[in-house]
């Protein structure tokens, strides 16, 4: 070590860059029943993908290196789903099928795979503080494995979220949405205080409030960067009526305690597609059909004669 690195000053976050992604998918997913009765919501197909490829392809697009799930029971097929399968490769191999191997090459994406299991399915800040190990004195991404950001996954909100953060030496950066100004009750909503720049200052929080109440009309919109004190203010969350830990409490602690809570939009290119309920996955899973590359045409023209039918 040179005589130099003594004189650095003693920066929070040791990496200067953000390699991790906390992804939690415990969730029990009853707004899709009775699809999700034994299967994970996150392993719905989407056009040709379960969402939560289009997740995990999204955060490596971001340069995130290590990914840790946090499942539940009935969840082991995620796990399974990212696992090298020989006696598969195998046989395509055997069968010369290297456009349907091409397809499970995703297997080898460049970030290492974590589990850890969330033994009650105690709200989304409860599955968060399941990551507090795998995320040590490092700053993290997290990302909801429901919601893909982009058509086919393609956005790089993440990217300029963890700069924003490093740059800013902020506590949290959220993505953030608009929605229409009757939809809050769906959401967390921000209340910003706009700075003029590209970012907003976030300076409170409510969760699902009525269009009447709603602070803003900026959604949060399932992406996270924090550092490690996000664990202290969850283990000061009282839980919810519901008894589930809301991250959005954890978040309005930061708030309140004056540490730096910044936001970005999201770009239309970038929009959230949520699949937690029935109307969202329907219209995510239509969109992203009608926009395959292969089979999107004639997907079309089916939809257009079904459409014509009385
Ligand atoms: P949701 O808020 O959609 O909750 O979770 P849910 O329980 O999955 O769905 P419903 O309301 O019963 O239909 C957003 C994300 O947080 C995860 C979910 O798996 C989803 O990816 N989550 C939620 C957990 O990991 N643990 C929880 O206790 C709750």
């Amino acid at each position: 070590m040179s005589l130099f690195a003594f004189y650095l000053p003693r920066i929070h976050y040791s990496r200067l860059v953000i390699k991790s992604a906390i992804v939690p998918v415990a969730g029990h997913g009853t707004r899709l029943l009775p699809a999700t009765k034994s299967q994970p919501k996150e392993m719905l197909p989407v056009a040709r993908k379960p969402i939560v490829q289009y997740v995990a392809e999204e955060l490596v697009q971001n340069g995130i290196e290590q990914i840790l799930f946090v499942t539940g029971r009935n969840k082991a097929s995620i796990e399974n789903h990212f696992d090298f399968d020989p006696e598969l490769t195998n046989t395509l191999t055997a069968a010369n099928k290297h456009d349907l191997l091409n397809e499970i090459g995703f297997v080898d994406l460049p970030a290492q795979f974590f589990y850890t299991r969330q033994k009650m399915q105690k709200g989304l800040g409860d599955a968060l503080a399941c990551g507090e190990r795998f995320a040590g004195e490092e700053a993290f991404v997290v990302a909801l494995g429901d919601s893909i950001l982009g058509l086919h996954a393609s956005s790089r909100v993440v990217s300029r979220m963890t700069e924003l953060f490093l740059e800013k030496r902020a506590s949290c950066v959220l993505a953030v949405e608009e929605v229409p100004p009757t939809e809050t009750r769906h959401y967390g909503v921000i209340r910003p205080e706009d700075n003029g720049g590209d970012h907003l200052r976030v300076v409170d929080l409510v969760e699902k409030p009525d269009p009447r109440d709603a602070p803003s009309n900026l959604a949060i919109a399932g992406r996270y960067v924090f550092s490690p004190l996000i664990f202290d203010m969850l283990r000061r969350v009282k839980p919810d009526k519901r008894g589930e830990i809301q991250v959005t409490d954890a978040i309005r602690l930061l708030c309140e305690e004056g540490k730096r809570v910044l936001a970005i939009k999201l770009t239309p290119e970038e929009r959230r597609y949520d699949i937690g309920n029935f109307p969202s996955y329907f219209e995510t899973f239509v969109e992203f059909a009608l926009a395959d590359p292969a089979y999107g045409a004639e997907f079309r023209l089916v939809l257009e004669r079904l459409l014509a039918k009385k």
